[in-house]
């Protein structure tokens, strides 16, 4: 079967949670979960593959998130750093294309440059394209859209026309996903049913699935039962079919 006909979403994305939660059940500082999430996020890599999904994102830092204790935002930078580091051979090797979106500003030196590596390392590979959110919020992006086209504009009045004339997807053009598929599929663990300023602009038509399972918990079957809860839904997208 093609995977047109099993109905296998183009782009996935999950809203990894809970990491801080199961690490507490288990009497644990909170950071324990967190690397524990790394397995699961390997888990849903090899997933995604297997099951034919082209586009894997993940929201792995939010910009809200940078208000959390100065040594839990150490400790998770760091892990983003060592992350990269420990999975980009596995990851070149089965044909992942690693992309980094958010406010690249805020992010480190240290971290910037393993980021850039990766990015440059593995931009050629096809099999799967693998997003990472970091640093990033849904009206971060639509601002920081809007703020670039209000200054190409600023410099170029001649260009007032095109903007008056613009189209949603002309305006897509501004985002830091410019070039990557909406997601068909958003996935959240944990048992919160919010987006938590995530894909404000490009969740707009986006099928929702909500798991229970802390992330740390959330592996190949989980992933396997989301896509199962897609494959059975009528996106209608406003139509009367
Ligand atoms: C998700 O787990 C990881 C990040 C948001 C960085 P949490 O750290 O939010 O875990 P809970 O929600 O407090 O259990
Ligand atoms: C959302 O989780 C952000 C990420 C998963 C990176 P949070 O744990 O930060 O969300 P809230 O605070 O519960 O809404
Ligand atoms: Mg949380």
């Amino acid at each position: 079967m093609t995977n047109e006909t099993k109905n296998i979403p183009l782009h996935v994305s999950l809203i990894m949670d809970g990491n801080g939660r199961w690490a507490k059940e288990r009497g644990k500082e909170r950071v324990y979960g967190h690397f524990e999430g790394v397995s699961s996020v390997r888990a849903c890599v090899e997933a995604a593959v297997e099951n034919g999904v082209r586009y894997l994102s993940l929201f792995a830092f939010s910009e809200e998130n940078w208000n959390r204790p100065d040594d839990e935002v150490t400790t998770l930078m760091g892990l983003m750093v060592k992350a990269m580091a420990d999975e980009m051979d596995s990851l070149d090797r089965n044909g992942v294309r690693f992309v980094v979106l958010g406010n690249r500003q805020k992010l480190g030196a240290q971290l910037n440059e393993t980021i850039d590596a990766c990015m440059a390392r593995t931009q050629s590979n096809e099999t799967l394209t693998l997003i990472i959110f970091l640093s990033y919020s849904g009206k971060w992006d639509i601002l920081q859209a809007a703020q670039r086209m209000a200054l190409e504009l600023l410099d170029n009045p001649e260009k007032r026309e095109t903007v008056e004339n613009m189209s949603v997807a002309d305006f897509d053009q501004y985002l830091v996903t410019a070039g990557f598929p909406d997601p068909d599929l958003i996935v959240r663990t944990s048992g919160e049913h919010r987006l938590s300023n995530y894909l404000l602009w490009q969740g707009a038509y986006s099928e929702f699935y909500f798991t229970e399972t802390l992330w740390p918990d959330f592996r190949k079957d989980d992933f396997r039962k989301a896509l199962e809860s897609f494959a059975k839904r009528d996106r209608r997208y406003g139509k009367v079919k």
